[in-house]
């Protein structure tokens, strides 16, 4: 990965975003690409979330059968037969540590909502490269810092991000603003 060499200076101004940014755009992403990664990527993201309250401990990875990490609590899956997640919201667990970046092996993803927890760190600048059919995202009530990513013109269906009561700086990129069309 190449860093961006015109990337501003970061803000020493901290403040909590104002409440939340809605786009109304209505799109349908496309039908999801066939992936099998999806169960490296709930493995990565119990590595990577310290989760206090064990809350994500009956996540059972010793069966194997077809679909069956779309019955584990918080998961959704385009369809019960298929490892393929559409939605992870593990929210209002208590979760630490930092964003899971093994999320980029699960591309279908359309709803991630890790809001009300206790992650820290930065959201990754990559999020919508990992994630093209990114739909809505709520990651507010967490303890990120630093700048608000760039980037996100690269998700082309994004509608609703909320990114709310962190410690986030900066302003909002022109990328973002451009995803609802103006
Ligand atoms: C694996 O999960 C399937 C679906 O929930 C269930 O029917 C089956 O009994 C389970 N197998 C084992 C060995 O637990
Ligand atoms: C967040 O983490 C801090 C430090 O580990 C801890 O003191 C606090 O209780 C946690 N808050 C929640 C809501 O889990
Ligand atoms: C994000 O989650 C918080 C806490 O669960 C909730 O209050 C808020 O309405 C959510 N934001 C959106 C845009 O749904």
């Amino acid at each position: 990965m190449s860093t961006n060499p015109t990337s501003p200076q970061p803000s020493r101004c901290t403040f909590t975003l104002p409440t939340l940014i809605t786009f109304t755009l209505l799109l349908t992403p496309p039908p999801p690409a066939a992936a099998e990664d999806d169960v490296n990527y709930l493995r990565g993201l119990l590595r990577s979330l310290r989760d206090p309250d064990h809350t994500l401990s009956s996540w059972n990875f010793n069966n194997n059968t077809a679909g069956f990490i779309c019955r584990f609590d918080y998961v959704g899956c385009w369809n019960d037969q298929e490892n393929r997640v559409i939605s992870l919201k593990p929210a209002d667990l208590g979760l630490a540590g930092t964003f899971p970046s093994d999320i980029r092996f699960c591309k279908n993803l359309q709803t991630v909502d890790l809001s009300g927890n206790n992650i820290t760190g930065e959201i990754p600048t990559e999020l919508c490269t990992w994630l093209p059919y990114l739909v809505d995202i709520n990651l507010s009530g967490n303890r990120f810092t630093g700048q608000i990513p760039s980037g996100f013109g690269d998700c082309a269906f994004l509608n609703i991000i909320d990114f709310s009561s962190n410690r986030l700086s900066g302003n909002i990129p022109v990328q973002l603003s451009m995803v609802g069309g103006g």
